[in-house]
């Protein structure tokens, strides 16, 4: 479409008078359809509107605002997730597995608020991924993932591609600044959808909406996750400069005249009318757009919230029900083996294929020898399955009545079913290993584990090709990763040019990601990225990390024996002590990433005084510190500098009289952007 077909207005004042209207327009009709669900207007005419705006501001740039809802999309990679801190910390849920915990719970709340009938609301548990954005003055400034409570990531930028999420809060609400809390989702048939296009080319389908949606927000890049069918729903106000509330009630309408999705919700009165409705939604859940995976059941009035208070993990004002796991039978029609990146052994059963909670479940894995035993699974046997949650299928048990003799018992094989080695269980252990670590699918895995977004998060090394390298002799070992040539990845098919240099340009960045990674993407038996990160900040480089001792290992918070002998014996096989030397032959990093910043603040002292806007205490002095400066309490005649906030203090008196440099929060700020120090 031309431009032609708008109209450009010459008068920069109506330009930008037009600009605000189609804006606050296009931000009415993206609530109407992506948040209620309820459009007023055409595709079309919708796609008119934001197109005019988009002509316009090409025009006058100068009039774009970062909330303008063509601002969704930002073209730029996210060069690395920033932690950033929570407004408060983001608690998770104790939960209830029965209507007893859940009269027990009621009690608790009665005990320690008043002993009357408690208001109760009732809301789903959304399956997806907890989500804290954070909005400054209307418009959305930051979103970040729950990270492990106090801080999270900084995922503003995939965020912003959530239609469902509003840049900017409505002018109906009296809300400005508050944060807010919520769970990003994919809606169920939309995941199918994309998982099939997925599979269609050639890629790998994810496990289901909620890994496809914390994969998804884990992309660095912007236009991808635009390209994804995200939604929201947002059920906690955690957060607010502007107005008081009473109810949480209260909070959830404010929300929604913000322009906020809230999802449906009941209120009740007592427990028993709670458990009531929980019995009669148990139905209807299967059959939702979205999983899932409970309700949570909250006090309605929120002084009972500040007097009930929160332990460290959850709040005593809230619960989760979960339902219980969804059971069906279907056949065993055989066992198979499969081998891990250690060499174990793990048998699974291959099911007819049934419905469980919304995924085609085909598989169960059954652990061990021992655990087929202790069941007595046999092949043909009819078996009840079970999915809880994010655990992968289980078999509860067999039903015997059901067998008819035809069924066989299984043996577990004493030798690989991939390489034919030996598979041996060693000292007392329950599991099998495939003793050749040359073995196929043992190199196969190690290698994709390198590449692991935990790991040396290699773009494009994925299980397909890592087979195909492994097939094709092109790689054994992780080193060999780090002499492929363009010209051995042209062998394989689908490997175009440019999916090739990539690949390749990610393997040479891998080099540099130090450490803890390095530790993680070796693949130790029981070390797993927490301890490597561990092991890296205690050991800070390889060396020291390879003559560590078992005792030494042991002497390490959170490493126990079984940890610290698996990482003795690693180091001490000579295989691996050579893989160590050819990965820093090709200078793969071994110690420590420590972030390089212009040191431009050595020697600065620096005092605060009053509340900043964009930092808190904690963040300001961060800053400074990783610039090479100091942030002190007091004034002193060797401060260099004093940041001045809102509702300073007597230091800014006492600075003045000295004549120390003041800077305010701007100033300040644009010293941090700069890396150049102010003039005095
Ligand atoms: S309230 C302090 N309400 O479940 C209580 N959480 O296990 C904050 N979740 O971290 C949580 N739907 O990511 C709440 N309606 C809902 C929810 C919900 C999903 C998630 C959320 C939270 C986790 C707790």
């Amino acid at each position: 479409m031309s431009s032609q077909e708008f109209e450009i207005p010459n008068n920069k004042n109506k330009a930008k008078t037009r600009m605000e209207e189609l804006r606050k327009e296009i931000r009415y009709h993206n609530k109407k359809y992506f948040v209620e669900n309820q459009p007023e207007i055409s595709d079309y005419e919708y796609d008119q509107l934001l197109r005019e705006l988009e002509v316009l501001e090409e025009a006058y740039p100068e009039f774009i605002t970062e909330d303008s809802p063509t601002q969704r999309v930002g073209s730029e990679e996210i060069e690395e997730f920033k932690t950033v801190e929570h407004k408060g910390t983001m608690l998770s849920l104790n939960k209830a597995f029965n209507y007893g915990e859940l009269k027990k719970f009621d009690e608790r709340v009665k005990k320690g608020w008043h002993n009357k009938t408690i208001e109760y609301v009732v809301e789903p548990k959304i399956d997806g991924l907890g989500v804290a954005l954070y909005y400054k003055t209307k418009s959305l400034e930051r979103a970040a993932t729950r990270g492990d409570g106090k801080r999270g990531e900084d995922i503003t930028p995939n965020v912003k591609t959530i239609k469902a999420v509003p840049l900017r809060l409505s002018d109906k609400s009296k809300i400005r600044t508050a944060e807010f809390r919520g769970e990003i989702f994919m809606p169920r048939k939309a995941f199918d959808e994309m998982n099939e296009k997925r599979i269609e080319q050639g890629r790998e389908a994810f496990a289901n909406p909620r890994n496809a949606t914390a994969g998804t927000m884990r992309t660095k890049d912007p236009k991808t996750v635009a390209k994804r069918p995200l939604d929201i729903f947002i059920y906690t106000l955690s957060y607010v400069e502007d107005g008081n509330f009473e109810t949480h009630t209260q909070t959830l309408e404010e929300m929604k005249r913000a322009g906020l999705k809230v999802n449906k919700y009941r209120v009740f009165s007592g427990i028993e009318d709670v458990i009531t409705y929980l019995d009669e939604y148990k139905e209807k859940k299967e059959q939702m757009d979205y999983e899932i995976d409970g309700m949570v059941i909250k006090v309605n009035d929120l002084k009972a919230h500040e007097a009930l208070g929160h332990t460290t993990h959850h709040p005593r004002w809230a619960i989760a029900y979960k339902y219980p796991p969804t059971r069906k039978t279907t056949k065993i029609k055989s066992i198979e083996i499969m081998v891990g990146r250690t060499g174990k052994l793990t048998p699974v059963a291959i099911l007819n294929s049934i419905e469980l909670s919304g995924t085609t479940v085909g598989r169960a894995s059954l652990h061990n020898e021992k655990e087929i035993q202790r069941k007595d699974i046999r092949v043909g046997d009819t078996a009840l399955i079970e999915k809880a949650g994010e655990i992968i299928p289980q078999v509860v048990k067999v039903i015997k009545d059901k067998r008819d003799g035809s069924e066989t018992k299984f043996e577990m094989p004493h030798k690989c079913p991939i390489c034919g080695s030996a598979a041996k269980k060693i000292g007392s252990d329950v599991i099998r290993r495939c003793v050749n670590a040359q073995c196929p699918a043992q190199v196969k895995q190690r290698i994709e584990h390198w590449g692991d977004r935990n790991a040396m998060d290699i773009d494009g090394l994925g299980t397909k090709l890592v087979n195909k390298l492994v097939e094709k002799g092109l790689a054994n070992t992780i080193a060999d990763l780090y002499e492929l040539k363009l010209e051995n990845l042209k062998t394989i098919e689908r490997m175009g040019k440019k999916s090739s240099m990539n690949l390749l340009d990610s393997i040479a960045e891998s080099k540099q990601k130090g450490l803890s990674r390095v530790v993680f993407g070796l693949g130790i038996p029981y070390v797993g990225d927490h301890i490597a990160r561990v092991l890296a900040e205690h050991f800070n480089n390889i060396e020291n990390l390879m003559s560590a001792s078992q005792s030494e290992l042991e002497q390490i918070d959170e490493i126990g024996p079984q940890i610290a002998e698996s990482v003795v014996s690693f180091f001490q096989e000579q295989k691996n002590k050579e893989l160590i030397d050819r990965l820093q032959e090709h200078n793969v990093k071994m110690s420590t990433k420590q972030e390089e910043h212009e040191q431009f603040l050595e020697g600065k002292k620096f005092v605060f005084t009053g509340a900043l806007d964009n930092y808190t205490r904690d963040e300001a002095s961060e800053q400074i510190r990783k610039y090479g400066g100091r942030a002190t309490s007091t004034v002193s005649s060797e401060t260099d500098f004093v940041v001045v906030g809102k509702k300073p203090g007597s230091k800014l008196t006492k600075a003045q009289k000295e004549g120390i440099a003041i800077l305010d929060e701007e100033t300040f700020s644009k010293m941090l952007k700069s890396q150049k120090i102010p003039d005095k």
